[in-house]
């Protein structure tokens, strides 16, 4: 039997993110507070006969969504470390492909790093594919922390973040972090919106907003937000979330509006376009308050789906069962 690696890692909320100017490679300079929900991915890898090639295949919420080619996240994440294989192991090698398969939690295209959170565990799962004792590689291939640090960064601004998890704040792309000391849990009401928004779209509408002057947004400093983390107290935390993303996020799809005004209705005490949305995060008091919140949220119509989560949750690492099935045995 094939041998099967499965990693997970989580999607994030941002729970302050202002944003610079663009800058000339087009990203913006961020300075963000991330938190990893407990919403999750799970990739598992499987070495296939080398004749088979790699094929991608996607389940659970919203999978259809999902590309299932070379932009897919986790392809990317799954070559970047098989050509650092083929480097290493010189141009006679052939690179045994597997099979990837994704399981889906964190909402497509909603502004909470499902993709990246796949890239995340790819990486992860790549690494243990190819770069430990289960592989004839095994002697060969080291991948340092940095190195895969480096990789993370090269597939998006929020791989890193998917990589570390728990509470950090981002500078640079968002991907310059430093690790945030936080007391939880957070419960929140998610609100999805299956329209979905490209994030490049949702920068490019607030460089808009600010060049035309219908937007002088700018979030500010985190230090109070970065204070309050310690209380795990939602009431405290509830005022200080922030997102510039949120009015250009509202400027192309204004049916938000009234997806923020059920949660209001529905008595969370906050909520905020999560990243670049369509997703919105309603911080609740409790477990019973969120699915309060979720639930009145539901029933108003406003949202294409509900569910609750919390924060924070931990970086991205191999699954429980390690799941490496081989000869039907699990170790
Ligand atoms: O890095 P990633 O591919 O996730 O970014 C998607 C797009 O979001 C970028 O191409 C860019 O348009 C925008 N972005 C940005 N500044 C950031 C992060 C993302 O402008 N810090």
């Amino acid at each position: 039997m094939a041998i099967t690696i499965s990693a997970i890692a989580h999607g994030k909320i941002n729970l302050h993110l202002g944003v610079s100017d663009v800058r000339d490679d087009g990203y913006h300079d961020l300075e963000t507070v991330f938190q990893s929900v407990a919403l999750q991915e799970t990739v598992h890898l499987t070495e296939v006969a080398s004749e088979k090639g790699a094929t991608v295949t996607v389940e659970g919420h919203d999978a259809h969504l999902v590309p299932t080619d070379e932009t897919n996240l986790a392809v990317r994440a799954v070559a970047a470390v098989q050509q650092r294989v083929a480097q290493q192991m010189g141009a006679d090698f052939q690179v045994p492909p597997v099979a990837i398969h994704i399981d889906k939690g964190v909402p497509v295209a909603g502004g909470m790093a499902g993709g990246s959170a796949d890239a995340a565990a790819a990486l992860v799962a790549a690494v243990e594919f190819y770069c430990s004792r289960h592989h004839e590689t095994r002697d060969h291939v080291v991948l340092s922390w940095d190195e895969e640090y480096r990789i993370a960064a090269s597939l998006g601004a929020d791989v890193p973040f998917c990589l570390l998890g728990g509470t950090a704040l981002g500078t640079g792309r968002g991907d310059e972090l430093v690790s945030v000391m936080a007391r939880g849990p957070y419960h929140w009401a998610i609100a999805t919106d299956k329209r979905g928004l490209s994030t490049p779209k949702v920068f490019a509408q607030l460089d808009k907003q600010r060049e035309s002057g219908r937007s002088h947004s700018h979030a500010g400093s985190t230090d109070e937000l970065i204070r309050v983390l310690h209380s795990g107290d939602p009431e405290q935390l509830a005022p200080l979330l922030v997102n510039d993303l949120q009015a250009p996020a509202i400027s192309l799809l204004p049916s938000l509006r009234e997806t923020l005004a059920a949660a209001k209705e529905a008595d969370a005490l906050a909520s905020i376009v999560s990243g670049s949305g369509p997703t919105i995060a309603m911080l609740c008091r409790d477990a019973e308050h969120a699915l309060e919140v979720a639930t009145a949220v539901s029933v108003s119509g406003k949202a294409s789906a509900t569910m609750t989560t919390t924060t924070p949750a931990g970086h991205a690492r191999l699954a429980d069962a390690a799941v490496i099935r081989e000869s039907g045995l699990t170790e």
